[in-house]
């Protein structure tokens, strides 16, 4: 019922200005009784994945909190994760604005943000400030300067600064909003990144005396033969999962409406079906070696679940959690756990 009215009131503001409205709100409220507007007991539903137990199967999907804001705002509301950033090595404003668009007749949002974001230092003081315990992943990536050759030192100094207080890290190389960053999801670039944060994960867990997982996040504009080699070097690289998928560069089931023309990546119900997919043949080609995060498009429970039936443990939402509000996380956790 808050959720309703909350909608109706940021649907009348731009999109951006409704995302920062609400993550003030929600830093401002996260700890404090004020949080009862949206806090919600969710009836445990344990998964463990990636050798990690979440409370339950569904996480807040990167870039909704890029800088760690409202952690505990999101754990009150169930989460049984929050993937915050992508967070970048420095500061950038990403893209000018307008760049996040609502496609609401057919529950869809583009966005070509561009990894705006305050830096992996802020984002690490904010880290070390939840209170809440919640399992907190953290999705990193390469400033829009670096040249996509040198991409692997950014993930390399964003992986040193947030090991410690990560439950686990997510690898983006597959968003569509940094000039030739999904280029790392081929060949010999990709195996060359891989292999980098493998030995970067080794040395960080002697030193600290933690193993943190290691995910890549994949788009769903891909070939079933790259699918196939991404595969191949996620397991020769030893990664601990995958996460699929980011947004996606088509138009189907958009096309003719408005903002659907729109640059920047799709996101919410037209993905849904793509995305399972994608989570399909990347469940064949991995054979089970390691376990798949679905994500893209659930709006519904049962969004939820085909994507368990496709090779997903787990899953992630953002555009459904925009339009469905926080009883989504609930309602996919019960039919989990009641499955
Ligand atoms: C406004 C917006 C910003 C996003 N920013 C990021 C990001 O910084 N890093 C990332 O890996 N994914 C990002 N995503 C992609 C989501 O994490 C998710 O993969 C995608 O939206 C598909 O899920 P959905 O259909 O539930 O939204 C963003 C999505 C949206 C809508």
């Amino acid at each position: 019922m808050f959720y309703k009215i909350a909608q109706k009131v940021m649907f009348q503001m731009n999109p951006e200005q409704a995302h920062n409205v609400a993550m003030t709100g929600l830093r401002a409220t996260g700890n404090s009784p004020l949080n009862c507007f949206y806090r919600q007991d969710i009836i445990p539903a344990p998964v463990t994945v990636m050798g990690i137990t979440f409370p339950n199967p569904v996480g807040l999907a990167a870039g909704m909190d890029k800088d760690g804001e409202a952690i505990d705002a999101f754990a009150a509301m169930g989460f049984g994760h929050i993937e915050v950033g992508t967070v970048t090595p420095r500061p950038q404003p990403g893209n000018d604005l307008p760049r996040l668009f609502r496609i609401k007749p057919a529950k869809a949002i583009i966005n070509r943000m561009g990894f705006n974001n305050k830096g992996v230092d802020h984002l690490v003081a904010n880290l070390k400030a939840a209170r809440s315990g919640a399992l907190v992943g953290v999705n990193i990536g390469k400033n829009r300067d670096t040249p996509v050759e040198q991409g692997k030192d950014d993930y390399l100094i964003c992986m040193e600064k947030v090991y410690e207080y990560a439950a686990y890290i997510a690898v983006n190389i597959s968003s569509p909003n940094t000039p030739g960053l999904r280029t790392l999801q081929y060949g010999e670039l990709l195996d060359e990144l891989l292999s980098a944060l493998k030995a970067k994960q080794k040395e960080l867990a002697e030193k600290h005396g933690k193993y943190v997982p290691i995910a890549l996040k994949i788009a769903p504009d891909l070939t079933p033969d790259e699918i196939e080699k991404i595969a191949e070097s996620l397991i020769k690289n030893e990664f601990d999962g995958a996460i699929a998928t980011n947004t996606t560069l088509t138009r189907d089931g958009v096309n003719g409406l408005k903002n659907s023309n729109e640059t920047g990546g799709l996101s919410g119900k037209p993905l849904n079906e793509l995305s399972t997919k994608i989570i399909k043949q990347l469940a064949d080609a991995l054979k089970g070696k390691m376990p798949i995060i679905g994500v893209g498009g659930i709006n519904s429970a049962e969004d939820a679940l085909a994507k368990i039936d496709a090779g997903a443990e787990m899953v992630q939402i953002y555009s459904g959690f925009i339009y469905q509000g926080p009883q989504l996380i609930k309602e996919i956790s019960d039919a989990f756990r009641t499955k």
